[in-house]
C-alpha cells in the first residue's frame, strides 16, 4: 500500500506508451428481463483516507463533512494508525514506552467511529498498531514471534483485545491478521514465522471474539494474488489444509498490478478463478473473499474504477480501494476519491467520487444481467428499479478508447416500457481530469429519445475517452 517508489518510477517511464492503448473491441449487453440481487456496495470500500486527529499531530485535524463519505456510500474502511508520527508497539514497548501503541489505537478508534457513523464496516490492521508499516526502520524493531518467542506480541494482543472491548469497538469489526506477509515491506521475516504468528493471533482473537460475536477474522491479505505459480500461496493453502481451525472467516488478498498488466490483467474475475482452483486443490471451504487493496495508483481513474466495480460485483468479492498516500496523505482523501485543498481544510471531488456516488446512490433496485462480450477490458454494472421504471448502466473500461457498442435487450420486460416505441436516455461521462477536481459528470445527452428496435432492444455506441467512466440512465 505504500513504499512503491521503485514501481512508481517504472510506471512513469512506461507512460509514454499510454497513448498506444489498443482497442481490443467488445460489445456490451444488458438483459432487462434478468435481474435479481440487491445492491450492497461490495466495491465501495477504502483503505485509510479518513481524517483523524492523531494523523494530523501536532496540527489540529480539519473537520471532515460526513456527507462526502455518505454520498459516496462508503461500505468498508480499513485502518490501524499507519504512518502517524508515532511508532507502534513493536518499535517501543520493549523499551517500556506505550505512547506509540496508544496513539495508533486512538487513530484506529476515531476512524472506527467515523465509519460506523456512516454505516460502514471496519477492517482493523493490527500490524499497523504494532508498527509494521515501515514508519520506523524495518530492521530496528521487534517482529512478532522473533526467534520463536511470541510473548511480547502476546502482551500486545492482550492489550489490543482489552482496548477493543472497553471502547465498544466490536460491532461491524473485521480483523485482518497481518498485511502483506508475502512482501518485505510489511513482513521482513520468513513465511514459517508468519504462520506461527498467524495461528497465534488467530487463536487469541477467536477466543476473545468467538464466531457468535460477529467479529470476522481475515487473511492472509497478500500483496500478490493467489495463483498456481505463486509458491507463497501454495504453501499457505497447504498450511491451512493442515490447520483447519485457523481457516479465516474471510479470505483476503490484493490486486495492485497496475495498468500495464498484460491482457487486461489485474482482473478480480481471473484472480477469483485462480483462488477457487487453489481452494479446491487444498480442500478449503468456500468463504467470502475480500480484495482489500485494489488498483495501483495508475489505475485510480474513473474508467478503471467502474471496470473494477463491475469485475468485483461479477464474482461477489468485496473490494477496498488501495491508498498510495503516506503520512497525513494516507489519511485525508478517502483513498483518492477527494482532492484536499492546499490548506487541508476543505475538499473537492475527484472524478472517481462521482463513480462511487452513481454506484451507491443511483444504482438502486435490483442487479441486472449485463456484461461485455469480446474482451475482458470492458464490463458493465447495471441495475433496474421496477418501482421507478428505470435502468441504470455504469460502463467501465480498462484503458480503452474508441467505440463501445452497448445493446440493451428485452426493454419491454420493464412494465413502464411495455407499450413504448422509444425510451429516453441520459448519458454522462465522468472524466479523469488528470486528478483535478470534477464538480459534476459531463452530460453528453439529456433525456434524448432513443428508438426501441424490431428486436425490442435499445442500442448505444459510446465513444470512449481513455480513463473516463460513462453512465446511461434509461427511463420512459
Ligand atoms: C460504433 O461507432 C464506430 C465509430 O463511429 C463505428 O465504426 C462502429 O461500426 C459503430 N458500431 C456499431 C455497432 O454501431
Amino acid at each position: 500500500m505504500v513504499f512503491k517508489a521503485a514501481l512508481t518510477l517504472l510506471s512513469l517511464a512506461a507512460s509514454a506508451t499510454l497513448s498506444n492503448a489498443v482497442n481490443f473491441g467488445a460489445t456490451g449487453y444488458v438483459d432487462v428481463a434478468v435481474y435479481g440481487g440487491t445492491p450492497d456496495g461490495k466495491a465501495a470500500g477504502i483503505l485509510y483516507g479518513v481524517p483523524n486527529q492523531v494523523a494530523y499531530d501536532p496540527n489540529t485535524a480539519p473537520s471532515f463533512p460526513d456527507s462526502l463519505a455518505t454520498d459516496a456510500g462508503i461500505t468498508y474502511v480499513r485502518t490501524g494508525g499507519a504512518q502517524t508520527p508515532y511508532p507502534g508497539w513493536g518499535m517501543q514497548a520493549n523499551r517500556g514506552n506505550y505512547q506509540g501503541y496508544e496513539k495508533r489505537f486512538a487513530s484506529s478508534l476515531e476512524n472506527y467511529r467515523s465509519a460506523r457513523r456512516w454505516g460502514a464496516k471496519v477492517v482493523l490492521l493490527p500490524h499497523d498498531i504494532w508498527g509494521g508499516d515501515a514508519y520506523a526502520d524495518l530492521q530496528k524493531g521487534e517482529w512478532p514471534c522473533d526467534n520463536g518467542d511470541c510473548s511480547e506480541y502476546g502482551r500486545f494482543l492482550d492489550r489490543l483485545i482489552a482496548d477493543l472491548k472497553s471502547n465498544s469497538m466490536v460491532e461491524g469489526l473485521a480483523i485482518d491478521i497481518w498485511n502483506e506477509p508475502d512482501g518485505y515491506g510489511f513482513w521482513p521475516r520468513s513465511q514459517d514465522q508468519f504462520h506461527q504468528m498467524y495461528s497465534f493471533s488467530f487463536n487469541k482473537f477467536r477466543s476473545a471474539f468467538p464466531t457468535s460475536s460477529g467479529v470476522l477474522l481475515q487473511g492472509p491479505a497478500t500483496e500478490q494474488p493467489p495463483g498456481a505459480n505463486n509458491g507463497w500461496w501454495q504453501a499457505h493453502g497447504a498450511y491451512l489444509q493442515k490447520n483447519p481451525s485457523v481457516i479465516p472467516d474471510v479470505y483476503s488478498y490484493h490486486a495492485l498490478i497496475g495498468r500495464y498488466a498484460a491482457d487486461c490483467g489485474n482482473d478480480p474475475v481471473t484472480m477469483q478463478q485462480d483462488f477457487d482452483a487453489l481452494r479446491g486443490k487444498y480442500g478449503l471451504p468456500i468463504r467470502p473473499v475480500q480484495i482489500n487493496e485494489f488498483a495501483y495508483k495508475d489505475e485510480q481513474t474513473p474508467g478503471y474504477y467502474a471496470w473494477f466495480i463491475s469485475r468485483l460485483e461479477r464474482v461477489g468479492v468485496s473490494g477496498l480501494r488501495a491508498n498510495w498516500g503516506s503520512r497525513v496523505g494516507l489519511h485525508n482523501d478517502l483513498a483518492r476519491l477527494l482532492l484536499p485543498s492546499s490548506d487541508g481544510k476543505s475538499w473537492s471531488k475527484l472524478g472517481e467520487w462521482h463513480v462511487a456516488q452513481y454506484y451507491r446512490k443511483t444504482q438502486t433496485g435490483k442487479i441486472t444481467l449485463a456484461g461485455a462480450a469480446g474482451s475482458k477490458c470492458f464490463d458493465l454494472y447495471v441495475t433496474q428499479d421496477r418501482s421507478a421504471g428505470r435502468v441504470n448502466i455504469l460502463a467501465g473500461v480498462r484503458g480503452q478508447e474508441g467505440p463501445y457498442p452497448i445493446n440493451v435487450k428485452n426493454v419491454r420486460n420493464m412494465p413502464q416500457f411495455a407499450n413504448l416505441n422509444a425510451l429516453r436516455a441520459t448519458i454522462k461521462e465522468i472524466p479523469f481530469n488528470n486528478l483535478g477536481a470534477v464538480s459534476a459528470p459531463t452530460i453528453l445527452q439529456n433525456a434524448a429519445s432513443v428508438p426501441i428496435d424490431g428486436n425490442g432492444w435499445v442500442n448505444f455506441n459510446l465513444t470512449l475517452k481513455l480513463d473516463s467512466a460513462y453512465t446511461i440512465d434509461l427511463f420512459a
